[in-house]
């Protein structure tokens, strides 16, 4: 099936190369103005300019045009990094918050990433199941066309596997490229309180063997923070994930300036994720790798903490992505919308900056760089049709509108409306 979309106001992020950006490569967003686009089973087939098309001969072979009359098409969002399996809200520590207590306080009072985990232990699988698959509708209209999302509000054997088996579950009927996380490594529970060696052994001797065992992950993280992983289990955690196969992430640098963006570095990390508090070190350390540096903002947001140093990041030559950490905790928001709106708003980073970030560097930053993340001969026509809007600065703009009119995963448009 061959499907030809017309009268595109703006084409963006058209490219030929595949390439991870850095520094002020960041800022360069190839786009085509009044532009077609062709789709053939599912994949981008041509684009180009409308003045071009009768030129192009599978016009005459097209069983579908759709007049975009002058929407703006967008690759959807590559959200590297979030929490989406989840048994229930914590709006009540969201007023603890409002009532001055800090994230650091309510963890120390076993909520946090603990209250999360009692709640999952108590729910089945299959409700599990349903409530990420319905969050996963929700961000796919919200833009989002390709997700990483992590276990680790388990924090036991059987419940990390139950997570890890709900995104597998996920990734078998989503429809968009899914990257599954082990992160056994998020909090201690609490009956390791005075033997956190216990837990570590846990991971690297119970956890890790069945997941391999299983293929129930891509990468492995750790919430190396004070109060959670040091530098020395976080990094003994990584290693023995790396000997699994599973390739490094780390929540590095979130609360404090840990060292783990450094650790990172040297275990080849795909990338080090949060970074809110950054100094000169982690930062020349991060921009002479090939870590990727994945910005969380609605996190800093949410929970009133520093914003990343997104500006002193790319002046370094980083490579930036950025993700939503959708989670009940500290950003209980998938909206790539409003990622790319606050990284301008509270980062000054440019409007091309943000959708390069959230497209194709977000697509490198979980390996799905040859399927989405661009608009390219042979990825999948996984698009975001905006509203009508004056130019491309108007989105991240006017931060409170919903501008996506539509949503096309593998050809397809979305139902807006139905969940
Ligand atoms: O990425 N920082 C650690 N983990 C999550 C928060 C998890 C939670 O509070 O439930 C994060 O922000
Ligand atoms: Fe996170």
């Amino acid at each position: 099936m061959t499907t030809i979309i017309t009268n595109i106001k703006q084409l963006v992020n058209v490219r030929t190369e595949n390439k991870l950006l850095r520094g002020s490569e960041l800022a360069n967003l190839p786009i085509i103005d009044n532009a077609y686009l062709v789709v053939q089973d599912g994949l981008i087939k041509d684009f180009g300019e409308m003045k071009k098309l009768s030129t192009v001969d599978s016009l005459q072979l097209t069983e579908n045009i759709i007049d975009s009359s002058g929407a703006t098409i967008l690759p959807t969002y590559c959200d590297s990094h979030t929490h989406i399996v989840f048994a229930a809200s914590r709006e009540s520590e969201f007023v603890d918050k409002i009532n001055g207590l800090t994230y650091a306080d309510i963890a120390a009072k076993g909520g946090g990433i603990l209250n999360s985990a009692n709640k999952l232990a108590n729910t089945s699988e299959e409700d599990l199941y349903n409530l990420a698959y319905k969050r996963l509708q929700e961000v796919i209209k919200l833009g989002t066309g390709a997700i990483e999302i992590k276990s680790g509000y388990g924090l036991s054997v059987d419940a990390e596997i139950k997570m890890l088996r709900v995104i597998k579950e996920l990734k078998k009927n989503a429809g968009i490229p899914i990257k599954s996380t082990f992160l056994g490594a998020h909090a201690f529970p609490i009956q390791y309180k005075e033997n956190k060696q216990a837990y570590v052994n846990l991971i690297l001797k119970d956890m890790l063997p069945t997941i391999e065992k299983e293929n129930l992950a891509d990468y492995i993280d750790a919430f190396c923070e004070q109060g959670f992983f040091d530098i020395a289990q976080t990094e003994t955690i990584c290693k023995a994930g790396i000997n699994a196969g599973l390739k490094v992430k780390i929540h590095a640098n979130q609360l404090s300036s840990t060292g783990a963006v450094q650790l990172g570095v040297k275990l080849n990390a795909l990338s080090v994720d949060h970074l809110e508090i950054m100094d000169d070190d982690a930062i020349k350390s991060l921009a002479s790798s090939n870590t990727i540096g994945t910005l969380l903002p609605t996190a800093a947001f949410f929970l009133r903490m520093h914003y990343q140093p997104a500006r002193q990041l790319i002046d370094a030559g980083c490579a930036i992505a950025l993700a939503s950490d959708f989670n009940p905790g500290s950003s209980p928001s998938g909206n790539m919308n409003f990622v790319n709106a606050v990284s301008c708003i509270q980062m000054k980073m440019l409007p091309e900056e943000v959708i390069n970030a959230s497209t194709i560097n977000g697509a490198f930053a979980m390996e799905v760089e040859n399927e989405v993340g661009s608009i390219s001969v042979g990825k999948k026509a996984n698009l975001i049709f905006t509203k009508d809007i004056p130019s491309l600065a108007y989105l991240p703009y006017s931060f409170g509108s919903n501008l996506i009119d539509k949503v096309m995963i593998n050809g397809v448009f979305m139902n807006q409306n139905n969940s």
